[in-house]
């Protein structure tokens, strides 16, 4: 045999030496959950390890975060029913707790990086990501609401804006919106390739975010598509996006590789609740062992071509680098 591929395996050094992707936890972000109030820790049920925060609690997580190295954050606020209504208004009012906690984080750690989502769900009294109307979703009506969701996210101290609603022109008019406001120099990551997915559950629990009737495909992306994230992707590059998101990403590797081929920006993936609640679920189980299938998980993540991942594993994940 002239060809032995086992003589690169030989042994821990030379398979290092040899390894192609290096998961680093400097490319990871933890979704953190906020709710109103002070020394709330809820667990949420469909998702074992994660909690819905008050910010003195998120301030003690951020604090144990950074200390392992992990420093990047997406936050995501539950909002009292009582506050939601059909325009989201909530979502920039001055009196929003999740803008003030803000503030309060970032007064407290300065170098954190801090991601927002964009999207009328969590403040919507129908739990869709844009104006409900006669059942429809409008498109053109709900981006003044996001410009100026994304303004109100700007001012409060986030690093970065995250549009996540999959309506058509939002990353050209947030983008349009920040600059009118001072905020050049924010980057937008957007959710480019948002697929109607059925791994969205445990966050939806998590928020008690669910549409009231009806689902997410006349603006989330059908599953069975890969050519349609191309569409999106052209749209947000020309419209000013730093970061293109696929999600989710370990059922969505070939869109990952895919947008990762066709565009210079950097490739974020979304590791969604439901795929991080089911390798939990065989974990727990004792199916599936955690310490080394969890690792494997976001590997494959990176190896399709992600450069960021958002992920409820992160601090897991920098436990086991430290
Ligand atoms: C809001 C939003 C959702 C997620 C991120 N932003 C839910 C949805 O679109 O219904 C899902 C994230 C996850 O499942 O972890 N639009």
């Amino acid at each position: 045999m002239q060809r032995r591929p086992r003589r690169n395996r030989n042994s821990p050094q030379i398979r290092d030496l040899v390894q192609e992707t290096r998961l680093s936890v400097a490319q990871l972000v933890l979704p953190i959950f906020l709710e109103d109030g002070s020394d709330v820790r809820k667990k949420i049920p469909s998702l074992p390890g994660t909690y819905r925060l008050s910010v003195d609690q998120a301030l003690v997580e951020i604090e144990e975060c950074i200390g392992l190295g992990l420093d990047k954050f997406i936050l995501f606020p539950a909002v009292a029913e009582a506050l939601k209504d059909q325009m989201a208004s909530y979502s920039h009012a001055a009196e929003n707790y999740y803008l003030e906690a803000v503030r309060q984080i970032k007064r407290r750690f300065p170098n954190v990086m801090l991601i927002s989502d964009v999207a009328m769900d969590p403040y919507s009294s129908d739990g869709h990501d844009g104006i409900v109307l006669d059942g429809q979703v409008l498109n053109d009506e709900t981006l003044p609401v996001l410009a100026k969701m994304a303004v109100a996210q700007a001012e409060a101290g986030f690093d970065i804006i995250a549009p996540s609603d999959m309506m058509d022109g939002r990353v050209g008019v947030i983008r349009e919106a920040l600059d009118l406001a001072g905020f050049q120099s924010v980057p937008i990551m957007s959710y480019t390739a948002k697929y109607a997915s059925a791994f969205y559950g445990p966050f939806r629990d998590a928020l008690d975010s669910a549409p009231k009737a009806g689902d997410k495909k006349t603006y989330q992306m059908n599953p069975a598509n890969k050519r349609t994230s191309l569409i999106e992707g052209d749209l947000d590059l020309q419209e000013g996006a730093d970061f293109l998101m696929v999600k989710p990403a370990v059922h969505y590797l070939d869109i990952i590789h895919l947008m990762k081929e066709s565009f210079d920006l950097p490739i974020a993936a979304y590791h969604v609740s439901g795929e991080c609640a089911m390798l939990m679920a065989a974990c727990n189980n004792g199916w599936l062992d955690y310490q080394t299938a969890m690792p494997e998980v976001l590997t494959s993540i990176a190896r399709a071509g992600a450069d960021v991942i958002i992920t409820y594993f992160a601090k897991d994940f920098a436990k086991m680098s430290v």
